[in-house]
């Protein structure tokens, strides 16, 4: 018998906020991280990058183009330049003068409140952020078991990486659809990820009850993203995933065994 699998199965449902409750606040600010609190989300998701003065800064794109009102590469500008961007208002003129977090300051508003799951976003273009992001997360203990931060990327050897840097902090792999689209997440990548991970969290698209099996058996947990509607939600709570990334936090709180 696998304890782990049971474990799994009796654990509490984890709801993850998508960018923070990026639903009714916009991404990667702290308007949208206090929304997930306010919602009592188990966790909110950030993305961190690096400005060109070495900081690191929570935003999505590469760019800065989408969600503020500067342009260029979040890597070509300074922190300064970065802070002085306005990062609410292209979603709503009401959030004007929201700005760019540092990861460093998000990490002291919200320790002990409520739990982070820290994406590594295109770590190809910021050589060391693995070991960079480790020092943020010791400095305030946040690196000890618990589950209080998990980190995740797309880039399966920035996750290896941190892992080694500090294997106390538990880590995911994400999937993206057009990645795993052909083959499905085989039994082969499972044995892969699971020298290292303990979350698999894919594109939604990809996941069926099958696949959450089988990452059970390989004693991960499954979290996919990003869930954006009710029938999306009931159809992975039937797969019977761990729990859901989603830019509506409600939308976990339907689940039978919330
Ligand atoms: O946490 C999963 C999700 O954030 C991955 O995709 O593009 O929203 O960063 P993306
Ligand atoms: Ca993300």
């Amino acid at each position: 018998a696998d304890t782990g699998s049971e474990r799994i199965h009796h654990s509490k449902f984890i709801n993850v906020a998508h960018r923070g409750a990026s639903g009714y606040a916009p991404e990667n600010t702290i308007a949208a991280f206090d929304k997930a609190v306010e919602m009592k989300a188990d966790y909110f998701e950030l993305d961190v990058q690096r400005s060109k003065d070495g900081q690191l800064v929570l935003i999505h794109d590469t760019t800065v183009d989408r969600t503020t009102n500067g342009t260029g590469a979040v890597k070509d500008l300074t922190l300064k330049e970065l802070k002085s961007l306005d990062a609410g208002s292209w979603f709503d003129e009401k959030y004007a003068g929201e700005k760019i977090p540092t990861l460093g300051e998000t990490l002291d508003r919200y320790r002990g409140k409520i739990k982070i799951l820290i994406e590594l976003k295109s770590p190809s273009l910021y050589p060391g952020i693995e070991q960079q992001v480790a020092e943020e997360l010791a400095k305030r203990n946040l690196d000890k078991r618990g589950d209080k931060v998990i980190v995740q990327s797309f880039d399966h050897e920035s996750v290896k990486r941190f892992h080694q840097i500090m294997p106390s902090v538990p880590v995911g792999v994400l999937a993206s659809y057009g990645s795993y689209r052909d083959t499905g997440i085989t039994d082969k990548h499972l044995r892969s990820f699971a020298q290292y991970a303990d979350f698999v969290n894919p594109n939604k698209d990809l996941v069926d009850r099958d696949l959450v099996k089988r990452v059970h058996r390989h004693g991960m947990k499954i979290l996919p993203y990003t869930v954006r509607d009710e029938s999306a939600a009931n159809a992975l709570f039937d797969a019977g995933v761990d729990g859901l990334i989603t830019d509506f936090p409600e939308l976990a709180y339907t689940h039978p065994h919330k």
